[in-house]
């Protein structure tokens, strides 16, 4: 995968989601000013992705290759069918043979706003698998669900929703992103310790489907409202793989910073 250390254990991995923003000049500008800002240090201990619009991803593509700026190529979303009738739609192998690595799917926004439903997130989780590609699959509780109390029972059910059935290698390889929608683009960030809290349910249902020994394996990270300073103590959590970052990824600048304070965390017991 890559992503594995010499000592099995998995690298960090800080991932930058652009959402609708940047078009491929200012993108291409972005990379470059990564490309020149990330300190090669972390790097070694952070795998860091951008996942730009459609739009953008073969220029950046092309300069990451151009100028071996160690960054991993993402997308947004990909169709779960290989080709067909789906107007304004990308499929998943076109994303495969522009050399994207890993690929977000069931965003809540996707899920929110273009009615994505855990069946459509199921067979999209499927494509990109079949593709050789990573899955980062989002879940999330809404304030409301949250305030009733039903967090945990809504990322049981999103994560059996999507996963259910893959193979435990499947699981071991994949992704998971806990993103609570409260905290998404409001500034408002889940203490590290609900993080936590959540990753490790995630984990345990993922161990449920699977077996531990292949949950244990899986990177499951946080996303919502992260910045530069609340980094260090959101990885600090030991089932805190990394972190899905939106507004402060589309400046090189703080989505630099958050890669080096990703990497100030210390490794030895993380999963
Ligand atoms: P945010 O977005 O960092 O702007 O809150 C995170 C996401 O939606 O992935």
């Amino acid at each position: 995968m890559g992503a594995d250390e010499p000592g099995g254990e998995r690298r960090t991995l800080v991932a930058g989601n652009w959402k609708m923003h940047h078009d491929h000049l200012q993108a291409i500008r972005t990379v470059q000013e990564l490309g020149l800002r990330l300190d090669p240090g972390a790097l070694a201990r952070v795998e860091v992705t951008v996942h730009p619009p459609f739009t953008d991803l073969r220029s950046v593509q092309t300069v990451l290759e151009d100028r071996a700026i160690p960054l991993v190529l993402g997308a947004q979303h990909c169709h779960s069918d290989d080709a067909g009738a789906f107007t304004g739609e990308v499929s998943a192998p076109m994303l495969a043979r522009l050399g994207v690595r890993y690929v977000l799917v069931g965003h809540s926004e996707r899920r929110q706003l273009f009615g994505q439903s855990d069946a459509q997130v199921a067979a999209a989780l499927r494509a990109v698998l079949r593709h050789g590609m990573v899955p980062v699959l989002c879940v999330g509780e809404t304030a409301g669900e949250r305030e009733a109390g039903e967090t945990e029972a809504r990322l049981a059910a999103q994560v059996a929703a999507a996963a259910d059935g893959l193979t435990v290698e499947q699981i071991a390889g994949m992704v998971v992103a806990y993103e609570p929608i409260w905290a998404i683009g409001t500034g408002a960030t889940a203490t590290a310790d609900d993080a936590q809290r959540a990753c490790a349910h995630i984990r345990a249902r993922l161990g449920d489907l699977s077996s531990p020994e292949a949950a244990a394996a899986t990177r499951i990270l946080y996303g919502g409202s992260v910045n530069p300073d609340n980094t260090a103590a959101l990885v600090a959590g030991p089932d805190v793989g990394g972190v899905l970052v939106g507004g402060a990824s589309l400046d090189a600048a703080s989505f630099s910073d958050i890669v080096s304070a990703a990497a100030t965390v210390r490794r030895s017991s993380r999963r």
